[in-house]
């Protein structure tokens, strides 16, 4: 398991770097795409700045685009710090998350977007910058305008799901209907993929045998997820 702000690296075949992290409380999962050839950083959700602008400067890096599932107060906790830092990163985020009737709720947390997706919900669309080529899916329900992210190996879930569950629907401005249809979709998707990938979860929460891992295999979670295997997923 990763420390508090530890980073686990791996290399894909192509160059792309995956790096992924965990941060904060609540165990918020971080994954960074990175392109050294292009000079390309794109992170999900970073929750702790210093500590991933640390990390970066290290090897010569600085962020260059942010990526955000939703905009829930632990998931763009990062983003003013990030953007003292780097006044110059593109941040990325779904339409539907401004949310601006629900914004100065507790649980969200603004974040100026200078780009959007718009695609509707349980599409998908290419985000391809440098040789970093992602798949973002359209999955509200827990949040409006949540996104996942995959692409290069990984599967980033934000709250959508879990290693073995899924994000809650009690929320100001979530829909249990939307979140059932979107982890219908989402289970398409993962049967799509290779099943070694990794499903990197929003949050680290304990897996069905009691441990708590920082991911999970796609293949695992198809089997054992439980909200993947709810069977009201075949009657919506
Ligand atoms: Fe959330």
């Amino acid at each position: 398991m990763l420390e508090e702000g530890e980073f686990d690296k791996t290399v894909t075949r192509n160059g792309i770097e995956v790096w992924v992290t965990q941060m904060g409380d609540y165990m918020n999962m971080n994954t960074a795409f990175i392109d050294r050839r292009n000079g390309v950083v794109a992170i999900i959700d970073p929750f702790d700045s210093v500590r991933w602008a640390e990390e970066l400067a290290r090897e010569g890096l600085k962020p260059t685009h942010l990526l955000y599932t939703h905009t829930h107060r632990d998931h763009v906790v990062g983003y003013s710090s990030m953007i003292k830092l780097n006044p110059e990163v593109e941040v990325w985020g779904h339409e539907d998350a401004r949310v601006p009737e629900l914004v100065n709720h507790v649980v969200f947390e603004r974040v100026d977007f200078t780009r959007t997706w718009k695609n509707s919900r349980n599409t998908s669309v290419e985000w391809d910058v440098g040789s970093i080529s992602l798949i973002v899916t359209h999955s509200p329900g827990h949040a409006p305008g949540h996104v996942t992210i995959h692409g290069h190996g990984v599967y980033h879930a934000g709250d959508l799901l879990f290693t073995n569950g899924m994000g809650r629907v009690d929320l100001p401005g979530s829909n249990p209907g939307d979140q059932w249809s979107s982890i219908r979709h989402a289970r398409s998707i993962l049967e799509s993929l290779p099943e070694d990938w990794r499903l990197i979860p929003g949050h680290r929460y304990g897996w069905i045998d009691g441990t708590t891992p920082d991911w999970v295999s796609i293949g695992d979670a198809l089997s054992y997820n439980y909200a993947l295997n709810d069977p009201l997923l075949d009657e919506l």
